[in-house]
């Protein structure tokens, strides 16, 4: 038998959403295929049905081993041999690593749980899978790219024959993405299949077979990735030519408008760092996963606290006690994880906006329902959100939607130094030029921003200047003009005592 999995003529409707029409899916056993396309193809929708997360719709069918598949729910998928690695990762705080790990499959001895057996077992897919973490950790002391590699190992542990994983580079750096391509070359031996969503070219064509392309719900077309180039899959997935990736518009550079002066926080996860960020300069921070960037702007937004280090917004020194201190001095910060931090899953696009810039949406004193929507829309079509409405329900967004109304939330407050952790996670190509044509414009109108971003590319091209940490500190700075990967990457991996 040639393939593991046939999906044939799989149709999906959301209200007012065709997510798929009548599209096809074949999986050699030991490959791995990507799927590709842009923000809201249909590539999660497709993966959930397979799951049962999803019913499809009437017609078509799936085979897997030959034979006709059907599942009703995650846990009958993983039975018959299907597992998957979710892109937005919906974490347990409570749960500890080992629970995390073998939840809904306790190992047990007379009936009841085996914890020492578990945490045993647990602590050697740890180590086998490089991770730094103790089996009894909660996640709640987790980094995102750390819940994602136990969601892996989870995967990994099932022994399934077909595994997908959902954009699991997205939170990870460089050393993970190493890692986690031994996991995979050591799966496809065993002839384990890999479904692998990414946005990130460089990955499909490292570790990718063969590869099949959606465009809005349609079936595009399959290859194998030898036979393809950077550009003709760019075609394939949005249906023209993309030649400019990161166009760099000239903004003039002025007076220093953000000051971070020697940051420290007690847990040791940031310092003595300094920051600072021109008006019309856009600042990048570079670093491995871990080397402490989200924690250290988590800081400046008082989201945790500083055990020493000052704040000048403006030239004026800010004491920084909750968000909200520097929300109002014209701070935003686009934040890392959108499920857990950045949006409100359950509310509408409509609502998510309006949050952070009430003040802007009042009409006489009032909150103007009619100025939040105009606002919305307007941001839809800026950053070309793929919705049927204003009103659709965050959750029901695709993963790279999702984070453009994160984006959207925080620019409608106007805000002048604009920090973003990781903006372009999981969008696709042509969404993430969108995003670098709309930071350079910010730039222009004398705007600041501050990017952190794991793909060193997408910091060379987008920034003026880079800062890059170590192990919570700062190992250096590299303007512009001096810009090189090497220069970059030896910054991040400086091991400091
Ligand atoms: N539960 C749902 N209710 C309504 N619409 C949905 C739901 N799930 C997905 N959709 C819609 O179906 C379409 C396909 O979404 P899907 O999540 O499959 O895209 P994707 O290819 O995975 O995109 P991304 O690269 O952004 O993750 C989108 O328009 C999305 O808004
Ligand atoms: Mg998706």
């Amino acid at each position: 038998m040639e393939y593991i999995l046939e999906m044939r003529d799989i149709s999906k409707s959301f209200p007012g959403v065709k997510a798929l029409d009548h599209v096809q899916l074949k999986v050699k056993p030991g490959e791995v295929h990507a799927l590709m396309g842009e923000n809201g193809a249909g590539k999660s929708t497709l993966m959930k049905i397979l799951m049962g997360i999803y019913k499809k719709d009437k017609g078509g069918e799936i085979l897997f081993n030959g034979q006709p598949y059907e599942v009703s729910n995650p846990k009958e998928a993983m039975d018959v041999g299907v597992a998957m690695i979710h892109q937005e990762l919906n974490p347990i705080f409570d749960m500890t690593v080992y629970e995390n790990i073998f939840a809904g499959r306790e190992i047990s001895k007379y009936g009841l749980v085996d914890k020492k057996a578990e945490i045993e077992a647990a602590a050697k897919l740890i180590q086998e899978c490089g991770l730094h973490v103790s089996p009894t950790d909660t996640l709640r002391g987790l980094t995102v790219a750390q819940c994602q590699l136990i969601e892996i190992i989870k995967a990994i542990s099932v022994d399934a024959k077909v595994i997908i994983m959902d954009e699991p580079t997205a939170a990870i750096s460089d050393r993970e993405v190493e890692i986690l391509f031994d996991h995979i070359r050591r799966l496809k031996e065993q002839g384990v299949a890999i479904i692998y969503i990414s946005h990130r070219m460089n990955e499909i064509f490292s570790i990718c077979d063969r590869v099949t392309v959606y465009r809005d719900g349609q079936y595009i077309g399959s290859g194998e990735t030898k036979d393809l180039d950077e550009n003709q899959l760019i075609k394939m997935m949005v249906g023209r030519e993309i030649v400019d990736v990161f166009p760099k518009t000239p903004a003039d550079i002025g007076e220093v408008v953000f000051e971070a002066r020697n940051i420290s926080r007690s847990d040791r996860k940031v310092k003595d760092v300094s920051i600072s960020v021109r008006r019309g300069e856009i600042l990048g921070i570079g670093g491995l996963v871990g080397a402490g960037r989200s924690e250290l702007v988590e800081s400046i937004f008082g989201m945790h606290r500083m055990s020493g280090g000052e704040i000048y917004v403006k030239g004026e020194r800010v004491q920084v006690r909750s968000p909200q201190d520097i929300i109002k001095r014209g701070v935003a910060l686009v934040t890392e994880d959108r499920k857990i931090t950045g949006l409100n899953l359950v509310a509408s696009i409509n609502d998510n906006i309006a949050v952070v810039a009430i003040r802007k949406l009042l009409s006489s004193g009032l909150y103007s329902k009619k100025k939040a929507r105009q606002a919305a829309q307007e941001y839809i079509e800026k950053l070309k959100i793929k919705t049927p409405s204003v009103d659709q329900i965050v959750g029901d967004l695709s993963g790279g939607n999702q984070q453009k109304v994160v984006i959207a939330k925080w620019l409608l407050n106007d805000p002048d130094i604009i920090i973003m952790d990781e903006p372009t996670r999981g969008i696709d190509v042509g969404a993430k030029r969108d995003i670098y044509i709309l930071i350079g414009s910010l730039v222009q109108q004398g705007k600041s921003v501050i990017m952190i971003s794991s793909e060193i590319p997408e910091l060379m091209g987008v920034c003026d200047r880079i800062a890059v940490m170590a192990e919570g500190r700062l190992s250096g700075e590299v303007r512009r003009e001096e810009f090189s990967q090497e220069r970059i990457m030896a910054l991040a991996s400086a091991i400091q005592v």
